[in-house]
């Protein structure tokens, strides 16, 4: 975890509470935190869930892993530093997208259960869901689908380093939701997701 280079620092309290803002978003802040493998579906459902949930008058958003490493994370690689760095500062945002009263969902592959749990331990800390979905599409359907043919690539020894193929997933140990999509449309899980945030008041208010 990173450290506090900045000394002589104060945190400054504003005068809007949490109440105030998701009062006027009529919702509950909170973050689904999508983890799994490349091509298991962690960015067709979080954008589904994100357009379904919009249409129902909720605001929803998606920070997507491709699409933050072509902005805000743009200097990270693929090592296991980089990662860590890429999963912080994403716990971090996401967290402000939630403390903000939005509902943000979070789809990067997040390999290491250290850094989710301190993604988790962040939210907790400050009284926010966080709420951890394993998208657990086995690996030989990731690799069917291939959407980006990038386990082509892997295999052919063109790309290093790859998840699943000769770098880890570490599984959750206590997701709060498993999915397999194998066999599921992104609208069904979606429907299973609402359900879901509905049962846990996140839709309240
Ligand atoms: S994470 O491991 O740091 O959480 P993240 O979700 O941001 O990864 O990015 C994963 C995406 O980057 C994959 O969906 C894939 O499109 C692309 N990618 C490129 N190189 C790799 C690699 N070596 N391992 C995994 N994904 C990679």
């Amino acid at each position: 975890m990173a450290e506090n280079k900045a000394t002589n620092i104060t945190w400054h309290e504003g005068h809007v509470t949490r109440d105030a803002r998701q009062s006027l978003l009529s919702q509950q802040g909170a973050t689904l935190w999508f983890t799994g493998l490349s091509g298991s579906g962690k960015s067709t459902t979080a954008f589904t869930l994100e357009h379904a949930l919009v249409q129902l008058g909720r605001l929803a958003y998606v920070l997507d892993g491709d699409n933050i490493r072509m902005g805000l994370n743009k200097g990270l690689g693929f090592t296991a530093a980089d990662r860590a760095e890429n999963i912080r500062r994403i716990g971090e945002v996401a967290k402000l997208f939630a403390d903000c009263g939005v509902i943000a969902m979070t789809s990067f592959i997040s390999p290491y259960l250290e850094d989710r749990n301190s993604c988790r331990k962040l939210h907790e800390d400050a009284g926010l869901p966080f709420i951890e979905i394993h998208m657990a599409t086995p690996i030989e359907t990731c690799e069917q689908r291939d959407p980006k043919g990038l386990y082509k690539k892997a295999r052919a020894g063109q790309l290093k380093g790859f998840t699943g193929i000769d770098d880890p997933y570490e599984a959750p140990t206590a997701a709060e939701l498993t999915l397999d999509v194998t066999s599921l449309s992104p609208q069904e899980v979606t429907a299973q997701l609402i359900d879901y945030l509905a049962g846990r008041g996140i839709l309240k208010k």
